[in-house]
């Protein structure tokens, strides 16, 4: 598939098959999130891979929506920022995350951003805590995100390009002539 049908196919999955990814998948997936852009080259970044069905299902748990998916995911690589190596860590996770993503597409497999940061659970606990809790991660690395990721179990139609949004594109300058 070349990049153009890539991104216009892509759309969020969230339900899975059972079967497991390849290790070279895995691989391919990391390479993509170590190859990533990051702010002066910091790389203020770091994943925790998860395969293991018990540590997915109770990642699913840890804020009130949106995480059920990780639940029938194969694999779940959640994104740290670092915001001692960086002050654009949220931009770095972020990118890196969109770029697992990607290559996730590249390979025919689905996946599902699910954010942990800024969200809680029983609207008080912020994710986050949970995420760190149960991974055992240092204090100071944030989970922005977790990306869930399967072989698809369902398929998604891509975005009309008839239905893009063109009209909040700007051209030379934001104001539009009346
Ligand atoms: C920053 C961000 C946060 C998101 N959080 C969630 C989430 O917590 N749970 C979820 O199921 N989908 C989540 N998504 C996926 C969006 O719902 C999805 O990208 C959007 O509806 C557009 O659909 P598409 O990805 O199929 O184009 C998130 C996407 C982004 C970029």
């Amino acid at each position: 598939m070349d990049f153009k049908d890539l991104i216009q196919k892509r759309r969020s999955i969230r339900k899975f098959t059972d079967e497991q990814i390849s290790q070279d998948d895995v691989v391919e997936l990391m390479k993509a999130a170590l190859l990533s852009p990051s702010s002066m080259g910091k790389q203020a970044w770091e994943f925790v891979v998860i395969e293991d069905k018990d540590t997915l299902a109770k990642l699913s748990q840890c804020k009130d929506h949106g995480a059920d998916l990780l639940k029938g995911a194969a694999l779940a690589v959640v994104v740290l920022g670092d915001s001692s190596v960086s002050d654009v860590w949220i931009e770095d996770a972020s990118i890196a995350a969109l770029m697992i993503q990607l290559q996730a597409e590249n390979l025919g497999l689905g996946s599902c951003w699910v954010q942990v940061r800024n969200r809680y659970k029983d609207n008080e606990i912020p994710a986050n805590n949970n995420v760190q809790e149960l991974l055992n991660i240092p204090e100071h690395m944030q989970c922005v995100c977790i990306i869930g990721i399967g072989h698809k179990g369902q398929k998604v139609n891509p975005k009309e390009e008839g239905s893009l949004p063109w009209e909040i594109l700007h051209i030379g300058t934001y104001k539009s002539e009346e």
